[in-house]
Parts: C-alpha cells; sequence; structure tokens
C-alpha cells in the first residue's frame, strides 16, 4: 500500500499511550500504524519528535461582536492561523445571540464568516442570551437536531445574563434533546453590588476589576449552576473556572458521579490578580472574567488539572487590542467597570501547558493530550475523529519538538492583537509541523494552506441516557416521571 503521507519514527502520545511508531496516511484519514509501512508521496522523519493529536481549544471568541458592540480584534482568518501555529487543527468558536436575534439567523451569520476564512476545521457552540418560547420550543431542539450539540448561557453580564428559571429551561432542553449545557458561572448581584461601592469610593483602576469579581460570586453561581443542572439530571460543563471554592464544587459533584464537568484556562495558570496591578493601565491587559486570582489559587488550579476536576484547558482567546478598539473603547482612563473583558492565548496555549506541564513534571504527555485535545473531542462530540491518533481518525497531528525554546513575544505571534499577557515567559516546546486532516498547515514557520480550507464539523446530539439519574429529586422513584422535563 501507498500513502500520501508517513510520519516516520516519532514517539505517539494519546490521551492514554506513548508508543513509537510510524503514522500512515491517506486521503486525510489515518489509515495505519505500525513500523516499515512502505511508499508514500511524502516521509516526514519525525526522530525526536512527539507526534500528538492537534489540539482543540474549545473555547474561544472569534469574529464575535461582543454584548456592548465591541468586535474582537481576530477574524475566522487570523483566529485559526493563531491557533495553527499553535498546535491546534481544531476550534470551536461561538455563535453568539445578542438579545431580539433568531438563533438561526446567527448560525447562518456565523457560517458566513467561518467557511471563506477559517484555515483549520471548526465547529461552533451556540451563546443563548434571549430564551424566548420560540427559541426554546423550536429554535434550539432544531438546532440540535442538525449538530449545534454545546451552547453556553452567562449567569452575569448585563445583556447576556439569564435567570434560574431560564438556566432551568436551557438546562432541560439539553437533557432531553442530547445536548451540552456551559456555563460563564458568576453572581452578578455580587459582581455589581461591589463594582458600584468601589466606584463610589473613587476605586477605578483595573486591579479592582479583581476586588469587583470576588471568587465568592464565582463559587455561589458554580453551586447553584451545579444545583440546577443536578435537578433535573443534565450535564454541564462550568467554564474558565479561577476559583478554588468553584473548583471544589465541580470536583465534589462529579466525586458523586454527576455528570458535571470543568475547564480551566492559562490565565488562571499563569497569572494572578497582581497582573491587573501594573503601572498605569497596564492593568487592563489583564482585565477577563472571571478574573486571575491569588497564588493560592493558581495554585489550586494547577491541582485540578490532575485530580480530574478539570477535564479541558481552553483559551478563552478573547481578543481585544490595547487601543481605543478594544480595551480602550471607552476612553483612554477607563474606570474597570469600562474596560472590554477578555485576554488573547489561541497560540499560547498549548506551548505554555506543554512547557510548564510536561517540561516541569506537573503533567504527564497523557494527560497534556487529554486536556488540550481528546476530552473536548469526547465531550463535545467529535469523538473518535477528532482528538486521538488512531486509525479511521482524521490525520490531525502535532509534530512537537520537545526542545525548541521560545521567549514569547507579542511580535512572534500570528494573531491581530498589539499584545500578549504572556510576553517574556520562556517556554520549551513547540509545534514544528501542523497537520489537519492530512493538509500540511503550518511548517517552516510558515503557513502552508488557503484561507477558507477548515471544514465545518458536523456533530449529533447524543441522547445517551434514557433514564433520570436516581440522585435526581425528578426520578420516578421520588414519584415524578421524566415526563416533566
Ligand atoms: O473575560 C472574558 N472571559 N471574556 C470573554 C467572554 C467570556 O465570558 O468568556
Ligand atoms: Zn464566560
Ligand atoms: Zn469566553
Amino acid at each position: 500500500m501507498t500513502f500520501d503521507t508517513i510520519i516516520k519514527g516519532g514517539t505517539i502520545a494519546t490521551a492514554v499511550d506513548t508508543f513509537v511508531a510510524d503514522v500512515g496516511i491517506t486521503n486525510g484519514k489515518i489509515t495505519a500504524l505500525g513500523t516499515d509501512l512502505g511508499d508514500a508521496g511524502r516521509i516526514i522523519y519525525a526522530k525526536d519528535m512527539l507526534v500528538l493529536p492537534g489540539g482543540i481549544d474549545a473555547h474561544c471568541h472569534i469574529e464575535q461582536e461582543s454584548s456592548t458592540k465591541l468586535m474582537t480584534a481576530d477574524d475566522f482568518y487570523s483566529g485559526s492561523v493563531s491557533a495553527a501555529f499553535g498546535g491546534n487543527t481544531t476550534f470551536i468558536p461561538f455563535a453568539a445571540q445578542h438579545r431580539g436575534q433568531h438563533l438561526r439567523d446567527v448560525v447562518d451569520e456565523t457560517h458566513a464568516k467561518a467557511e471563506p476564512k477559517s484555515v483549520i476545521d471548526y465547529a461552533f457552540h451556540l451563546i443563548i442570551s434571549d430564551p424566548t418560547d420560540h427559541v426554546l420550543g423550536q429554535e434550539l431542539p432544531a438546532l440540535i437536531a442538525q449538530g449545534y450539540t454545546s451552547f453556553k448561557v452567562y449567569m452575569t453580564y448585563e445583556m447576556l445574563k439569564i435567570d434560574d428559571r431560564q438556566m432551568l429551561d436551557v438546562l432541560s432542553i439539553a437533557r432531553t434533546n442530547g445536548a451540552m449545557t456551559m456555563v460563564h458561572a458568576e453572581n452578578d448581584d455580587v459582581i455589581s453590588w461591589l463594582t458600584d461601592r468601589l466606584l463610589n469610593r473613587g476605586y477605578t483602576e483595573p486591579k479592582y476589576h479583581a476586588v469587583s469579581h470576588a471568587a465568592i460570586a464565582e463559587s455561589e453561581a458554580s453551586r447553584r449552576a451545579i444545583d440546577l443542572a443536578t435537578l433535573v439530571d443534565a450535564k454541564l460543563l462550568i467554564v474558565h473556572v479561577s476559583a478554588p471554592e468553584a473548583a471544589t464544587a465541580i470536583r465534589d459533584a462529579r466525586t458523586k458521579g454527576l455528570p458535571i464537568y470543568g475547564e480551566t484556562c492559562p490565565q488562571y495558570l499563569f497569572l494572578t490578580a497582581d497582573d491587573l496591578d501594573r503601572d498605569g493601565v497596564e492593568g487592563a491587559k489583564f482585565c477577563c472574567s472571571p478574573p486571575p486570582k491569588n497564588k493560592e489559587a493558581q495554585d489550586a488550579i494547577w491541582r485540578g488539572l490532575i485530580n480530574d476536576t478539570f477535564q479541558i484547558v481552553s483559551s478563552d482567546h478573547a481578543p481585544y487590542r490595547y487601543d481605543e478598539t478594544g480595551k480602550f473603547a471607552a476612553g483612554p482612563n477607563p474606570t474597570f467597570k469600562k474596560i472590554a473583558n477578555g485576554v488573547p492565548g489561541i497560540e499560547t496555549r498549548m506551548p505554555l501547558l506543554f512547557s510548564e506541564g510536561v517540561g516541569k513534571g506537573r503533567l504527564t504527555l497523557n494527560q497534556f493530550v487529554a486536556l488540550t485535545s481528546t476530552n473536548a473531542a469526547k465531550i463535545y462530540g467529535l469523538h473518535p475523529r477528532k482528538g486521538t491518533i488512531a486509525i479511521g481518525a482524521d490525520a490531525d497531528i502535532a509534530i512537537w519538538d520537545p526542545t525548541w525554546e521560545r521567549t514569547i513575544t507579542h511580535d512572534m505571534l500570528h494573531d491581530n492583537m498589539d499584545y500578549t499577557p504572556f510576553e517574556g515567559m520562556t517556554v520549551t516546546g513547540w509545534p514544528r509541523m501542523v497537520i489537519n486532516r492530512g493538509r500540511m498547515v503550518v511548517e517552516d514557520e510558515t503557513l502552508q494552506v488557503d484561507r477558507g480550507s477548515g471544514n465545518f464539523l458536523e456533530r449529533t446530539p447524543e441522547i445517551d441516557r434514557t433514564d433520570l439519574a436516581k440522585g435526581s429529586p425528578l426520578h420516578p422513584d421520588n414519584n415524578f416521571g421524566a415526563d416533566i422535563l
């Protein structure tokens, strides 16, 4: 048999195994794993390299207008190129509903943005900010059936938040139709109460963003979201976790066997609230929600990577430039309340975690693969097509040079930003080649593919549980039937 490509002699790592083998690729799929595979159109010699599944960045804001009408600096071209240079072969940005919009229109508009531009494969999570009867009764079930099987809801942000009753509606639709709900869990009243008090007393600098988003806002909302999901026996993933108490809530739920999942991000592993206290308004570069906490919290979040609190590390790439188009859209010296929330990091997510995780012995290579690729594929319905190196999977592979030492500067990145919060950090390990469906996307530090060559990934709903969990108050043993959902 002749292959299109053979990757020869590399060390392959999946979420469970590490072994030396050659990878044969035909028509964009992995068609052989073994030795002496024979001939190929191209042989890539990968001795001393790591052959890993391409990364899946499962939380990033690309060509998305915020609820305050700010457009992200990255569109589907620059965002996907930057993702690829950081070792990703798939990303899952948002199709974000603003109040008054039909979800179907939002999805169509997001396709129109992505299709001509993305250089890697992609799916969309929906953002639901306006769960009207029509959205809940018709649009959402129809979109889930068509493969839009994950959506994010917010418990904070004036123009995005939904209340507990609406959350129950969304969760119960997810439960009956086989979808995953993601939640931004922060208590909006706690944040706005603290914000008003701080501003009234003249505490306006960026560092007070971290004070206003107290850890208790996150832990209370996380526990409440878990309880609401438990009531209707729905799967729930808490995104961008920063506070140890929220991590504990997730871990406790998982220990009980509940279908609760956790995601954290590099900003909670590599930054702290002290970064918001840099000179002048430089702290604005680090304002994201929830904000990074203190060093003890950072250590706890690291522990959560190995004790099964977190299944996914995503970037939450939310690129707002350090200028009047982004962080300073409200003026040159805004109060912390007016600074656009979010940090960039789509290209640095994997190298940072590889270097500080695998390189420093905090994570095994297999844990790294699980956290950055395989688990996202499984949780969001892309596995085994994506997220692993196995026969029949898409040939989505990053060939890592584990000895490549690089100091992160904004200049070397490929996003459309004007800063990186990780400026000056030195990492060891970065992908030399990135392959998506057998196509060489990045090689010799150069992009090798055309705009729009990425594919949209259809998913199928996972109605994997027909019976309610025993723990649910709605279980028949507790005198209710699943029909209450
Ligand atoms: O501050 C953040 N994370 N901004 C992006 C939007 C979100 O809530 O993920
Ligand atoms: Zn969020
Ligand atoms: Zn986000």
